[in-house]
């Protein structure tokens, strides 16, 4: 095993957190557009759509804030300079495309004067006005970016595996869930320095 030094462990527990929440929301959303689906399953998996989708552009944000004010650890020396361009490239393309989702599907929803079922019932206000011209807009924006964070996270998950299972040189492991004993004990030494 390379040795490597990994994300810290909060930078890595949203990042399986985002993981499986988008990986959840992107299917119940294509399912809950189905022609024909019947309303017993439609309305829940709108209401869990729409809310874990709220989620994930809180994590987001928290986790652009965290960034900012901790960097990630350098890339190994031995990675060349084509795919640290395409890393850096496809995670901010991930973030952006994470977050302009989430927000068109807020403004989509709010704007369009729908409810947000767990966020009312916690008293957040609707921050987008009325408007169904809005509500359009940003749903053809929302429908838009679709396929291109589907294709995006597909080469995210492709790189990954790749990383952790063919060349197995500790890029995967810089971000593997911080279970306990997973580690090098090179990145063991660096994240207990
Ligand atoms: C990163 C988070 C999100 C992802 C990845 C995501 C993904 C998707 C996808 C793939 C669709 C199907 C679009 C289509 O086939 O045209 C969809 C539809 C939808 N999403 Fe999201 N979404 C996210 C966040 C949200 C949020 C925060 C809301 C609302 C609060 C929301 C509300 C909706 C609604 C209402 C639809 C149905 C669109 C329509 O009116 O036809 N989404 N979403």
């Amino acid at each position: 095993m390379a040795d490597f030094t990994p994300y810290r462990p909060f930078a890595r527990i949203m990042h399986w957190l985002t993981a499986i929440l988008v990986l959840l929301t992107i299917p119940a959303a294509i399912l809950m557009l189905q022609p024909g689906i019947g309303r017993g399953l439609q309305d829940p998996l709108f209401l869990f759509h729409k809310n874990i989708g709220v989620v994930i552009l809180v994590i987001v944000t928290l986790r652009l804030a965290y960034r900012l004010v901790n960097p990630p650890p350098p890339l190994p020396n031995h990675v060349p300079k084509l795919q640290r361009i395409i890393a850096e490239f496809t995670h901010w393309a991930l973030y952006g495309l994470l977050l302009a989702m989430a927000v068109s599907g807020y403004i989509r929803v709010t704007a369009g004067g729908f409810p947000l079922e767990v966020f009312d019932s916690l008293g957040f206000p609707h921050l987008a006005p009325r408007s169904d011209e809005l509500a359009q807009t940003a749903k053809s924006i929302h429908s838009a970016l679709r396929l291109p964070l589907i294709a995006l996270v597909a080469l995210h998950i492709g790189a990954a595996l790749y990383h952790g299972l063919v060349r197995r040189d500790g890029i995967f492991q810089r971000m593997a869930p911080p279970l306990r004993g997973r580690l090098s004990p090179a990145a063991d030494a660096s994240r207990a320095s």
